[in-house]
């Protein structure tokens, strides 16, 4: 499908247009596209935009995949391959996994998002990475060679991975091969996971992806209500000496060990003890139930969330000494 003017998906309901939209269903289709030259430069591919924010209409082609096949590729007692297509949302997937009785996805439950960008971005939350799924990721690139990366190529590290990198641009996702085990376990480490599966009988998968879903319902605003692109910044890493200085003075800071000499800190617990949750500035505001999301009171646009993210990251320098950056990409 190729479309001129049409306004660009994405959470924080921003009204933005691409000159050219292109959508395609097929790898073969995308590589018709590329053939016949109609992915001209300067162009951008995107997911779902859950994770975009477009400061001003974009000039050039926005390319979408609707590849959207699940298929087990291999299988054996503890567990299984599924090749799954770029456009495929990463929810539907999840809920896939469960129904199989597959594990291994169930924390990652209510992402936003699709299944191509969720490698890109390596997507996480209550303590599973995308990274620990996956087992390699198919691409194609803007001349249209394909290649396939194993996960030790992708470079995964927290919300990062070599396709981020701004040199592999024209590299473009096609298909996430995963390996889901089908052996009991579970990830309960996490903050209140365990308290929160204390209310239910016995634990299973179902239980899990529920307990999950109704904590991130209780705290992150649905895009749909309210316009937010989920977490808008990182958290930061650390030395470890400054964190030791840093909880000296803030013993109650809470933090997760990295490595020996790294440490990260909630940004979210920082820029509310800078008492900006729930503070409005304009038409954007700090979410009022986790301080780490920005959202769009409604007719917001690009630099109104910008200049309220500027505040806030000044807040944080100002009175912990640190830097927070975005996680969300500026288009
Ligand atoms: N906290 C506060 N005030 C707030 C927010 C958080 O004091 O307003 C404190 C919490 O009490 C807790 C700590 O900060 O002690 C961490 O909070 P939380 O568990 O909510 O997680 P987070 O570090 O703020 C990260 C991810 C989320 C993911 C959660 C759960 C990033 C950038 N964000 O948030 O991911 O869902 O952990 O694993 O790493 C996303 O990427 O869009 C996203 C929502």
């Amino acid at each position: 499908m190729r479309l001129e003017g049409k306004k660009i998906p994405n959470t924080f309901g921003f009204d933005v247009k691409a000159d050219v939209w292109l959508e395609y269903e097929s790898v073969e289709e995308l590589e018709r596209w590329i053939a016949e030259g109609c992915v001209a430069s300067p162009y951008l591919h995107i997911g779902a935009g859950s994770n975009l924010l477009f400061v001003k209409d974009y000039k050039g082609t926005v390319l979408h995949s609707c590849i959207n096949d699940v298929t087990i590729t291999a299988e054996d007692e503890d567990k299984v391959f599924v090749r799954v297509g770029a456009g495929v949302v990463w929810d539907d997937f999840v809920g896939y996994c469960v129904d199989h009785n597959w594990y291994g996805a169930e924390n990652l439950s209510l992402i936003p998002g699709e299944v191509g960008a969720s490698a890109v971005q390596n997507i996480g939350a209550y303590g599973v990475e995308v990274r620990d799924l996956v087992s390699s990721v198919e691409t194609i690139n803007i001349q249209g060679e394909k290649r396939v990366y194993q996960v030790d190529e992708c470079e995964y590290a927290y919300r990062k991975s070599l396709f981020k990198q701004p040199e592999m641009k024209s590299v473009f996702v096609t298909y996430v091969n995963f390996c889901l085990s089908k052996k009991e376990h579970y990830t309960l480490d996490y903050g209140t996971i365990r308290q929160e599966l204390m209310k239910f009988p016995a634990i299973d998968l179902k239980t899990l992806r529920r307990v999950i879903i109704d904590i991130r319902e209780s705290k992150l605003p649905d895009p749909k209500v309210l316009g937010n692109a989920g977490s808008f910044f990182m958290n930061p890493i650390v030395p470890r000496v400054q964190f030791e200085e840093l909880k000296q003075q803030y013993p109650s800071m809470p933090y997760y060990d990295v490595d020996a000499d790294r440490v990260k800190i909630p940004a979210g617990w920082m820029i509310d003890r800078c008492g900006w949750k729930g503070k409005a500035l304009g038409p954007a505001a700090v979410h009022d139930k986790q301080a780490l999301v920005l959202v769009n009171l409604g007719g917001a646009a690009g630099k109104d969330v910008i200049a309220l993210s500027d505040a806030v990251r000044a807040s944080v320098r100002e009175k912990f000494g640190i830097e927070i950056h975005p996680e969300v990409n500026f288009i």
